[in-house]
């Protein structure tokens, strides 16, 4: 199914990628589910990897909440990254129950970026990440981004965990397929309810001012 056709193109959503670790399941993963958004969506949708956007931990010396200027030309700059976006996925595998430290310190050196950004959180483990999905959840309403309800919890085999077994989230996956769907459709319809919104307040304005 698409939606929202009628609506302007390239709109973007940004997956965040959240491990970096060498090895890493990640990048097969998030490409699984940009896919299933380019079916069923008419987004935009491109892949993050904090790999990419060295931040170090702490390295900002204001704070961000009180909003910028930031000290780092990186901290700018994924900051820019964040307020292009129209939504985001965080698509994080679950460590010791937690979400990897590298994703908390890419949140944690902004704050007004994220706010009122919708967002989808798909988590990844052996036994698919729920814990991990609370807490950026929890995380992720402190710096008041509006995520969706679905949250697809992905259960990786043994064998991929344990002796690194090759896998392809397309077979590994096929049944979290619908649920992975659904958070996206859930999040497009954010981004368009929000769209709606703008343009109305942009059509009450017009009307106002044309009255003048
Ligand atoms: C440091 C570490 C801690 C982990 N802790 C958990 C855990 O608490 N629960 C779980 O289901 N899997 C856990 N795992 C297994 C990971 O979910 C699995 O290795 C996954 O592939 C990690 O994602 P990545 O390969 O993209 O880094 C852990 C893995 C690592 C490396």
């Amino acid at each position: 199914m698409q939606i929202g056709r009628l609506m302007t193109a390239n709109q973007t959503v940004l997956l965040i990628m959240g491990s970096t670790r060498a090895g890493r399941n990640c990048p097969r993963i998030t490409e699984w589910v940009a896919g299933i958004g380019r079916s069923c969506t008419d987004l935009a949708y491109e892949i993050v990897d904090l790999a990419d956007w060295p931040l170090p931990m702490n390295d900002e010396p204001g704070l961000p909440a009180l909003g910028g200027p930031y000290g780092h030309t990186h901290t700018q700059a994924w900051s820019d990254k964040i307020k292009s976006a129209d939504a985001v996925v965080f698509v994080t595998p679950q460590y010791n129950w937690g979400y990897p430290a590298v994703l908390k310190n890419a949140i944690d050196h902004l704050y007004h970026e994220w706010r009122d950004k919708p967002a989808a959180i798909v988590t990844y483990g052996g036994h698919g990440g729920t814990r991990c999905a609370k807490q950026l959840r929890r995380v992720a309403a402190s710096v008041k981004m509006r995520v969706v309800v679905s949250a697809p919890a992905l259960r990786l085999p043994d064998a991929v965990i344990r002796q690194n077994a090759p896998f392809a989230p397309e077979q590994a996956f096929s049944r979290y397929e619908p649920e992975v769907r659904r958070a996206l459709i859930e999040l497009a319809d954010q981004v368009h309810g929000r769209e709606r919104i703008s343009t109305r307040i942009r059509g009450t304005w017009k009307r106002l001012l044309s009255s003048i």
